[in-house]
C-alpha cells in the first residue's frame, strides 16, 4: 500500500495511529533542529516533522525540494501550534520513514493559490498549475455540476446520446474547424459547431428526450466567455412548446444551484422580452443583479437648440444612485470610458440631483432647471443621486449605455459574484439585417420556427418576425439558449430562402434533414446551455478559461503541447495536400 491515508483527512481524533502518506514536498522548513516538511495531494496539506533524534532521516528531509514526490511513514501527533486555517491543522506526523519516489526540477513557478507565474507560463505548464488548489477546486465543481445534470436529466427520462464529431458544416454562426479526408481526397469534414441537426434528426427518430454533454467546435474570435472547443449541455425534446422547454430547463438551473451551490430559488424565474432588455437595458444579456434601467428622456429635451441632443434620434440615461458626489475628474473619466473605442460613445452628459436639492448640470446652458428636473423625476432620481445621459442613434446608443451602465454597476459594488439573477429573454427577432452584405441572417440559427403569430409577416415585414427563441441569462451572461424548431419542410424550405440560400444550396447543406422532416418529425424544441459559461458563474471566476483542464489561449493555441503545429510532408501526401501560404 501506497499510503493509509490521504494528506487532507487526518484530524485530532486519529492521534497516535501509525499512517503513511504520499504526495508532493509543498515546502520545507528547518526550525531548531527540527526540518518540517509539507505534503501536498489533491485533498490537503499535512505537515510531517523530522526530529533531531533521528538525524539520517532528519538530513534526506533537508535535501527535499519543491515537487519532490515522497512516501512518508509515521504516527499522528497534536500539535503544538495549531494552524486553524488548515483542516489538517490541528495535527503533524511524527516522521519514522521517509521514501522519495521521485525527484523534481525546480517549477517554474509556485504551486500555490498565490503564484508568481504569469499567465503564459502557467498554460506552458498546465499540468503544474492544476496541481494548485484554486484551479482544481474549479475542475472539482465542474465534475459536480456535471453529474448534477445527469442525476436531473436522467430523472426525467431523457437518455444521453452521443452524436459524430467528423460531420458536415452546421450554420451557427461562426467559422467551422475543419479536418481533411484521406479517403476522399480533396473532401473535408468538419467539426461540429453544435449537435443542433443531429438532436433534431433524433427527434424525428422518436427518442423524445436527448441530452448530451458534449465538445462543440467554432473558429471565432476569442474573449474570456469564449473557447474555440468548449462544452454545451444539449438538450432537444419532442411534443413540446416554449412553455415546456422552459419549465423543464428552469427546473435543471434551480437543480444545479441547490444540490451543488446549496441556493434556494424558490420564485420562478423572471422572463423579459428581448425588446424589453434592448429598452432598458441596451442588451439581449442584462445583468439584473442590479437596477439603473434606462429612461428615455428624448421628449423632454426637444426645442432647447442644443444640438446633439436635438440630431440624436435617441436621448438615453441612467441614474446612479450616491454619486452626485462625483467630482468633476471621476465626471472626465467616465467621459473617457464612454468615449474609448470599445464602447464608441461621442461624449456624455450629466445632471446632478445635490443632498440639498438643487441641481448642476454639464447641459445647464441649454436647459432651465424645471426641465432638468423633469429628466430627474422620470429617472425617479433622489438628492444625491446623479443622471448620466448619451445621445445618438438608438441601437447604438442603447450598447454604449449599457457599457456604461455596467461600469456603473461595478464601481458601486452591484455585481457581486456571489449573487445571482436569472432571467429568460424571449421573443427574440427572428432575422438580424447584416448592412455589410445587404441580407438577413438568422438571429438563432435556420431552424428556428417563427412565433406562429407573425407568420403572415414573414414575406412583407421580415425583420420584425418573433422567433419562439430564448436564452438563459444569469449575472449578465448567455449561459444558454434555444428555441422551438420548424417541423414542416415548407416552412423550413422558405427559412433557407429567406435567409438567402437556393434551392441547390440547401439541397447540399441540410438535403438530409429536409427529407427526415418528410417522415413524419414530431413538433420539437430544445437548448443548450454553455457548460464551461454555468461552471464559471458558479465558480465566480471572470473567464471560462479556468474551468477547462487543458484551455486554449486567446490566439487558439494549446501553450502547452505547441499546437497548432505543421505536419510532415508525408501526412501531406496521404491528404494529397498541399500548403501554400498567402504572402501578407
Ligand atoms: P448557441 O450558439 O446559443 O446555441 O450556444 C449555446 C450556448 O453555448 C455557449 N457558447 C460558448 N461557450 C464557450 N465558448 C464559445 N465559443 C461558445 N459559443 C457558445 C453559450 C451559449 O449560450 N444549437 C444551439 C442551441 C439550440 O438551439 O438548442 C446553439 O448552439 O453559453
Amino acid at each position: 500500500m501506497y499510503r493509509t491515508n490521504t494528506c487532507g483527512e487526518l484530524r485530532l481524533s486519529d492521534v497516535g495511529r501509525d499512517v503513511t502518506l504520499a504526495g508532493w514536498v509543498q515546502r520545507t522548513r528547518k526550525m531548531g533542529g527540527m526540518t518540517f516538511v509539507d505534503v501536498r495531494d489533491r485533498y490537503g496539506i499535512t505537515q510531517v516533522v523530522f526530529d533531531q533524534d533521528a538525524p539520517e532521516l532528519c538530513d534526506a528531509a533537508n535535501h527535499l525540494g519543491r515537487e519532490f514526490v515522497v512516501q512518508v511513514k509515521g504516527r499522528v501527533a497534536e500539535r503544538a501550534s495549531k494552524n486553524p486555517k488548515n483542516p489538517t491543522g490541528d495535527i503533524e506526523i511524527i516522521a519514522k520513514e521517509l521514501n522519495v519516489l521521485n525527484s523534481s526540477e525546480v517549477p517554474p513557478f509556485t504551486i500555490e493559490d498565490k503564484t508568481d507565474g504569469g499567465d503564459d507560463l502557467r498554460m506552458k505548464y498546465r499540468y503544474l498549475d492544476l496541481r494548485r488548489p484554486a484551479v482544481r477546486k474549479n475542475l472539482e465543481l465542474r465534475h459536480r455540476m456535471a453529474f448534477e445534470i445527469r442525476r436531473y436529466l436522467d430523472s426525467k427520462g431523457f437518455l444521453e446520446v452521443e452524436t459524430p464529431v467528423l460531420i458536415k458544416s452546421t450554420p451557427e454562426g461562426a467559422r467551422d474547424f475543419v479536418v481533411p479526408s484521406r479517403m476522399n481526397p480533396g473532401q473535408f469534414y468538419a467539426l461540429p459547431q453544435s449537435p443542433q441537426t443531429f438532436k433534431q434528426l433524433l427527434m424525428v427518430s422518436g427518442f423524445d428526450r436527448y441530452f448530451q454533454i458534449v465538445k462543440c467546435f467554432r473558429d471565432e474570435d476569442l474573449r474570456a466567455d469564449r473557447q474555440p472547443e468548449f462544452t454545451q449541455i444539449d438538450c432537444e425534446m419532442s411534443f413540446v412548446t416554449q412553455e415546456d422547454v422552459l419549465q423543464m430547463f428552469e427546473g435543471l438551473v434551480k437543480h444545479i444551484f441547490k444540490y451543488v451551490k446549496d441556493i434556494d430559488f424558490t420564485e420562478p424565474f423572471p422572463r423579459m422580452t428581448w425588446a424589453d432588455a434592448m429598452k432598458y437595458y441596451g442588451s439581449d444579456k442584462p445583468d439584473t443583479r442590479f437596477g439603473m434601467r434606462f429612461v428615455e428622456l428624448k421628449d423632454l429635451t426637444e426645442g432647447s437648440g442644443f444640438s446633439v441632443m436635438d440630431e440624436a434620434p435617441y436621448v438615453g440615461a441612467i441614474v446612479a444612485p450616491g454619486c452626485a458626489s462625483y467630482t468633476r475628474k471621476d465626471l472626465d473619466k467616465l467621459t473617457d470610458f464612454v468615449k474609448r473605442p470599445q464602447v464608441g460613445a461621442k461624449g456624455m452628459m450629466w445632471v446632478k440631483y445635490e443632498q440639498d436639492g438643487s441641481i448642476k448640470s454639464s447641459v445647464g446652458k441649454f436647459f432651465s432647471d424645471d426641465v432638468l428636473r423633469t429628466w430627474l423625476e422620470r429617472g425617479e432620481a433622489k438628492p444625491g443621486d446623479l443622471m448620466l445621459i448619451l445621445a445618438g442613434q438608438t441601437m447604438k446608443t442603447r450598447k454604449q449605455l449599457n457599457e456604461l451602465r455596467l461600469e456603473m454597476g461595478s464601481r458601486l459594488g452591484l455585481r457581486n459574484p456571489d449573487e445571482f439573477s436569472c432571467l429568460w429573454v424571449v421573443d427574440f427577432p427572428l432575422f438580424e439585417w447584416d448592412e455589410e452584405t445587404q441580407r438577413y441572417y438568422a438571429m438563432h440559427h435556420p431552424f428556428t420556427a417563427p412565433n406562429p403569430e407573425d407568420i403572415d409577416m414573414l414575406d412583407t415585414d421580415t425583420g420584425n418576425v418573433r422567433a419562439t427563441a430564448y436564452d438563459m441569462v444569469v449575472n449578465g451572461n448567455e449561459l444558454g439558449g434555444g428555441s422551438i424548431r420548424i417541423h414542416d419542410s415548407k416552412l423550413q424550405d422558405k427559412m433557407f430562402r429567406l435567409l438567402g440560400l437556393s434551392e441547390e444550396d440547401a439541397q447540399y447543406k441540410f438535403g438530409f434533414l429536409m427529407n427526415a422532416f418528410k417522415y413524419g418529425a414530431p413538433p420539437h424544441g430544445g437548448l443548450a446551455f454553455g457548460f464551461d459559461r454555468f461552471v464559471s458563474i458558479l465558480a465566480g471566476l471572470d473567464s471560462i478559461r479556468d474551468t477547462i483542464a487543458f484551455p486554449k489561449n486567446n490566439s487558439g493555441r494549446d501553450m502547452m503541447i505547441d499546437a497548432p503545429s505543421v505536419i510532415d510532408d508525408s501526412q501531406l501526401e496521404e491528404l494529397q495536400i498541399k500548403v501554400d501560404l498567402k504572402e501578407d
